[in-house]
């Protein structure tokens, strides 16, 4: 389910991470936090069958995922290979990787700023790297104004019943349906880069000493037709509500779910739109000469 709806909404943004990578044949390539590995066959995919891409992921789950889709596609294990790993303490030799790649993982990290060092360690110098992270877009470009009109829209509609926006409406069914529900210890915590994200990465990025540093957006305001599919979206770009799910009772889940539905049908039938509208902030640099 993660490829299936990474592949439908996060696609475009894996694309353009590869044109501002700019990758060229007979690079050696990371991809960290690569899930899925999305980002390493695309990055594969451009090498023109010489280099080597190594996407790295905590979730040995992931990796069987990504490494599967890596052969079916040729890729995997002549150009793309992945393996276990940490992030924030990456097993790659210094000055070793000519581009580093990394979408959407900083923000779940604990440490963020070890995980930005090992990416500065592990390129080699003129080296570099493109991080995305989801983030609204900034107010003083075309783009990401054109986004908040469109979102400030929805917003509106929203107020008059003629809306859903995710995650927004899972999380506050969630509050409502699951507040005596028990919860999963240990993930209450939130990143030191979870609001303003894109601005903060690309400072966590200038501090860690990355150079030449250039900050872009894309953003999106998909219409989802489907409640089932708004379900799945919500809980999976949704890690808060996702948790809280998997720490109450199955009973309670279905009964959310139930409401959820039915909330999303009245909706549809008034005519209105199952939303969900989603940015992210890219950084590319270098590694000092
Ligand atoms: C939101 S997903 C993004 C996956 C992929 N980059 C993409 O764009 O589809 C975040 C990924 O980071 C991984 N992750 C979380 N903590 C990690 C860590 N400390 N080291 C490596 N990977 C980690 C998760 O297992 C997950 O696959």
């Amino acid at each position: 389910m993660f490829d299936r709806l990474s592949e439908r909404y996060s696609a475009a943004y894996t694309d353009y991470a590869c044109d501002l990578a700019g990758v060229h044949a007979g690079e050696q390539a990371l991809d960290v936090g690569t899930g899925t590995g999305m980002m390493a066959r695309a990055l594969g995919s451009r090498l023109g069958g010489s280099g080597k891409v190594l996407g790295v992921d905590l979730s040995e789950g992931m990796l069987e995922y990504a490494a599967e889709r890596g052969r079916k596609l040729g890729l995997t294990p002549h150009i793309v290979k992945f393996a276990r790993g940490d992030a924030e303490k990456l097993e790659v030799a210094d000055s070793s990787v000519d581009l580093v790649t990394s979408l959407f993982l900083l923000r779940h990290l604990p440490h963020p700023e070890l995980a930005a060092r090992e990416m500065l360690r592990v390129l080699r110098p003129g080296g570099r790297f493109v991080v995305g992270v989801g983030s609204a877009g900034p107010w003083v470009s075309a783009r990401g104004t054109r986004y908040r009109a469109r979102r400030l829209r929805v917003l509106v509609e929203e107020r008059l019943g003629l809306s859903l926006l995710a995650p927004q409406f899972i999380l506050k069914m969630v509050e409502s349906h699951l507040c005596g529900e028990p919860r999963l210890h240990g993930t209450e915590g939130s990143s030191a880069l979870s609001t303003r994200s894109g601005p903060r990465t690309e400072a966590l990025l200038r501090k860690t000493g990355f150079t030449e540093l250039r900050s872009s957006w894309r953003g999106h305001v998909d219409g989802i037709e489907d409640p089932e599919e708004f379900w799945e979206l919500s809980l999976h770009f949704s890690s808060a509500a996702r948790y809280r799910i998997l720490g109450a009772r199955p009973e309670a889940v279905e009964r959310l779910r139930a409401a959820f539905l039915s909330t999303c049908n009245q909706v549809l039938d008034r005519g209105g739109s199952l939303v969900y509208p989603h940015g992210a902030w890219f950084v590319r640099g270098r590694r000092p000469r």
